[in-house]
């Protein structure tokens, strides 16, 4: 409860978080029947794997914020550093000066990355990682004089972020639907989703459909105009699509044969989602030409992200017939010294212990919630590492999700908070990515609860006549 009186301490006497938040506050993903005037569940603390809410009930954090609160709530370790840091220097301009925590971190990322990984533009989150990642494309292929090279593939699905261009790579349905793009800029390809494949067809032979699609759609485009593919090596919001064995290889190849550099977003994956700093090469071999990542690198205490990228492309530039060329790029919190600093110190902490407690618990996480799949409701649980997700479908053999319900997802997640878990509600989908400190017991207590909130949703939609399941 300490959090909580924290929280009043910074409200005004007599004035409700929530009812200030209905009338002054924007939040994210509004709808505009809704928009400014919306009540969300109010946190006020976090410990660990758990949240507080406004009535100081006590629930799991399922989905770790987003995908972000790796090392766990409330570590004082983090806390201290940022203190330590702020009264140390608490910013520099990164147009003419620099600071030493954002080196020092650049080499660790270095030291961890794959292939020739070598150096990081740091951002202020996912979105601009990926943003100055294209950038970053269009600027070397001016450079190296080839204008028309600029085209990016991406693929149904996927999700890479809320500015105009990352945004204009997000393939899942509902989210442009009242949305502007870049679209002549992109190419979508299918996701890569094996339990959406086409019926009767076998898992090897959706991982030639997707090659194959690949391939054509870069010899019909044309390799000269494509300047990039961008792809999560797991698609998270889309569902934690795990792709097929050895699609991400075959990809990373047709890339390279076609010089279409390949942009691995790891906003999710990194910094120990899959128990590895980086899962592009420790879990799926293979060397990108750019990594993207945020949310984890802080275990989300401060907003950073950044982007690797390859020794190759840098020298290609520093050899360029261009020298002069400016790359016009930076944002005010590029290297942020308290950002670096916070995440230099939870780096200690991930390859201090938490990443190998990652990759033992992952194996226990991933079959406690697969007995999920005895109930009816339930089409599908997949996942990987610390990051799975529950399917829900109207009958697994049409696998149809929304002749159920559209919120199925939000009906489960409002049932499991009454019983003490946070679930990340996405339509039919329910995905968890718990902080990655999670115990056994732990996990036991979320799948529990999460076979208690399927069972009253699937006993709501029967009794409104929805389902017959
Ligand atoms: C794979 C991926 N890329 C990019 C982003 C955008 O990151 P941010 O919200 O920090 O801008 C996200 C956010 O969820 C993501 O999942």
């Amino acid at each position: 409860m300490a959090a909580q009186s924290k929280i009043s301490e910074i409200i005004e006497d007599g004035d409700d978080a929530v009812e200030l938040a209905k009338r002054h506050l924007v939040q994210p993903w509004p709808y505009a029947g809704s928009v400014g005037a919306e009540a969300r569940a109010l946190i006020g603390g976090g410990d660990g794997i758990y949240v507080t809410d406004a009535s100081g009930k006590r629930l799991i954090d399922g989905p770790a914020g987003m995908w972000c609160i790796n090392v766990g709530h409330r570590r004082e370790e983090l806390a201290r550093v940022m203190y330590d840091q702020a009264m140390a220097l608490s910013y520099n301009t990164p147009w003419y000066t620099m600071n030493a925590p954002s080196a020092e971190l650049a080499r660790r990322i270095a030291d961890a990355a794959p292939g020739d990984l070598s150096h990081t533009f740091f951002t202020t989150g996912g979105s601009s990682a990926v943003e100055t990642a294209l950038r970053f494309m269009q600027f070397y292929n001016n450079v190296r004089g080839r204008p028309e090279k600029k085209l990016i593939l991406s693929r149904g699905g996927a999700y890479h972020g809320s500015t105009y261009l990352s945004a204009s790579l997000n393939g899942r349905p509902r989210d442009r639907d009242w949305m502007d793009g870049a679209d002549e800029l992109v190419v979508k390809l299918s996701s890569p989703d094996p339990f959406r494949r086409p019926k009767d067809m076998s898992i090897a032979a959706f991982a030639d459909f997707l090659v194959d699609q690949f391939r054509d759609t870069v010899a019909r485009v044309g390799a000269d105009r494509i300047g990039a593919f961008v792809g999560e090596p797991v698609q998270a919001s889309g569902g934690v699509v795990v792709p097929p064995d050895g699609y991400l290889k075959r990809i990373r190849e047709i890339c390279r044969e076609n010089d279409i550099l390949f942009v691995s977003d790891e906003v999710v994956t990194g910094f120990g989602r899959l128990g590895h700093v980086f899962a592009s090469g420790d879990v799926f071999g293979i060397d990108p030409d750019m990594i993207t990542f945020a949310k984890g690198v802080t275990s989300g205490y401060f907003p950073l992200g950044g982007v690797i990228i390859s020794e190759r492309l840098l020298e290609e530039l520093r050899r360029s017939n261009h020298p002069d060329a400016l790359f016009g790029h930076g944002l005010t919190y590029t290297s942020h010294p308290i950002g670096c600093a916070v995440a230099l110190k939870n780096l200690d902490l991930l390859e201090g212990g938490v990443l190998q407690h990652a990759r033992e618990i992952a194996p226990y996480f991933q079959a406690r919630l697969k007995t999920l799949e005895e109930l009816p409701l339930v089409g599908e649980v997949r996942g990987v590492g610390l990051m799975a997700c529950v399917e829900c479908v109207a009958d697994r053999e049409s696998k149809n999700p929304l002749q159920l319900d559209k919120d199925v997802g939000k009906r489960i997640d409002a049932h499991c908070h009454e019983l003490g878990l946070l679930v990340r509600p996405l339509i039919n989908m329910c995905v968890m990515s718990p902080p990655l400190i999670i115990s056994r017991e732990q996990v036991d207590d979320m799948v529990a609860i999460l076979r208690e909130g399927i069972s009253r949703t699937m006993d709501d939609l029967r009794k409104e006549g929805v389902w017959r399941g």
